[in-house]
């Protein structure tokens, strides 16, 4: 079989390249053994670290600490429809190289929300993980949350909380710009996405692991966050998902007091606007990240994922040039705020338009980015050669 890239509804991807996602794995694991280590051995409970950002952490943390890593994602693997989805083969790709290479790698699949899976993590942590870890990456990104303690269902929703404005964005599969509308949001919605996207999750997964008394000396936790700037600010800041942000960064300030037993610390970590799964749905954002990665690029200030998550470990996390800001949030997305950057990336989006915003703005680059999530578009794997689906069915995370 061979497997072409399929972009259906503005911006799914219908099947991933389980071997391309193997080379995007592999490419990720290369840059960070280039760079060395940056820090002694460790180990971490990733939440969400299939993908995205979290798969970026996983790898960092594996190849800069030596560490030992428990991923927690909610993926599928061959269905009768579907070859799987990307993060399940990024699992499995990603063990398969940590194994080779010495470390453990456990891969949980199942809803992170629920009060079974924090158990069975905190059973593996004490069976076959040595008994503590030194930190948790929380890295979700979900539409939607079921409540352990009520059973109720909440769904995220992107929407705006100054009234309806008008949103464009990117159609992936007709490579144009479509017009669009932020609804207004109700504080219902605000509510149901702060349930989902805000801190509540967090919390939870560190007092179960802090009654189970898993928690090492010194453990250090994070969960990412996007701030932005002039350009997002009324679909973000201003949006559903920021106010969420905002209860983040709250519950941060509480994680901190709580962890004072084991000397620990809680902070959020504003990370640069990327192509994920996650963010290519996000009305207008798709937009400013291909004006960003032209100005970016241009300035040679432009990190992929696991550049930017690996100066934020490196240099950050363990390292000693945190940049804080008043909020007591970790910025690595501070080339990003240059002034210069925003003035240059507001000056490209005011000339966007259907017509010129591929010659303006990097929408190549941007593009190959969300083929490249998908495993396609990766210059050292062969589309032609024919995928052996029974061997790979054999395969499991
Ligand atoms: P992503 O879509 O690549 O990854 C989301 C992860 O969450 C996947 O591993 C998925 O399996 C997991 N997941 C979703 N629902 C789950 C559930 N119920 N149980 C277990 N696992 C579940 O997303 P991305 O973009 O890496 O986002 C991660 C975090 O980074 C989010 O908080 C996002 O707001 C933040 N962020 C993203 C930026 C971007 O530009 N993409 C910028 C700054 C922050």
């Amino acid at each position: 079989m061979i497997i072409e890239p399929q972009i259906v509804r503005g911006g799914l991807v219908k099947n991933p390249h389980p071997i391309g996602c193997k080379a995007v794995v592999k490419r990720q694991i290369d840059y960070v053994k280039a760079k060395g280590a940056f820090s002694n051995k460790k180990k971490v409970l990733i939440i969400g670290g299939s993908s995205g950002y979290g798969l970026a952490s996983r790898v960092a943390m594996a190849y800069g600490a030596n560490a030992d890593t428990i991923c927690v994602s909610f993926e599928t693997g061959i269905t009768q429809k579907r070859i799987g989805t990307a993060g399940w083969w990024n699992n499995i790709w990603f063990k398969h190289f940590a194994e080779n290479d010495g470390l453990i790698a456990k891969n949980v699949i199942g809803d992170a929300f629920s009060d079974e899976l924090k158990q069975q993590v905190i059973d593996i942590i004490q069976k076959d993980f040595g008994g503590k870890i030194d930190a948790l990456i929380y890295s979700l990104a979900s539409p939607r949350r079921t409540d352990p303690k009520t059973g109720v269902t909440h769904e995220s929703v992107l929407k705006s909380t100054i009234g309806e404005i008008s949103a464009p964005t990117l159609d992936l599969s007709k490579k144009t710009i479509t017009p669009g509308k932020m609804a207004a949001a109700t504080q219902q919605d605000i509510d149901n996405t702060i349930k989902v996207m805000g801190g509540e999750d967090w919390q939870l997964w560190i007092d179960a692991l802090q009654k189970a008394d898993v928690l090492a000396q010194g453990f250090k936790t994070t969960a990412y966050s996007y701030d932005g700037a002039k350009a997002t600010d009324a679909i973000y800041k201003k949006g559903t998902i920021g106010a969420a942000k905002r209860h983040l960064e709250k519950t941060a300030h509480m994680l901190n007091d709580v962890l004072q037993p084991v000397h620990g610390e809680a902070f959020v970590t504003v990370a640069k606007a990327l192509v994920t799964k996650a963010s290519a749905f996000i009305p207008l954002f798709p937009l400013y990240g291909c004006a960003l990665f032209k100005v970016m690029k241009e300035e040679g200030t432009h990190e992929n994922t696991i550049e930017q998550i690996d100066r934020f470990m490196r240099d950050m996390m363990y390292g000693e040039s945190r940049i804080i800001d008043e909020a007591g949030r970790i910025r690595p997305d501070n080339l990003e705020m240059q002034s210069n950057t925003q003035q240059k990336v507001n000056a490209i989006m005011a000339q966007m338009t259907p017509q010129n915003f591929k010659q303006i703005s990097d929408f190549d680059g941007f593009y190959q980015d969300f083929l490249a999530l998908n495993g396609f578009g990766i210059s050292d794997v062969d589309y032609q050669e024919e995928i052996d689906i029974d061997m790979l069915k054999t395969l499991t995370p």
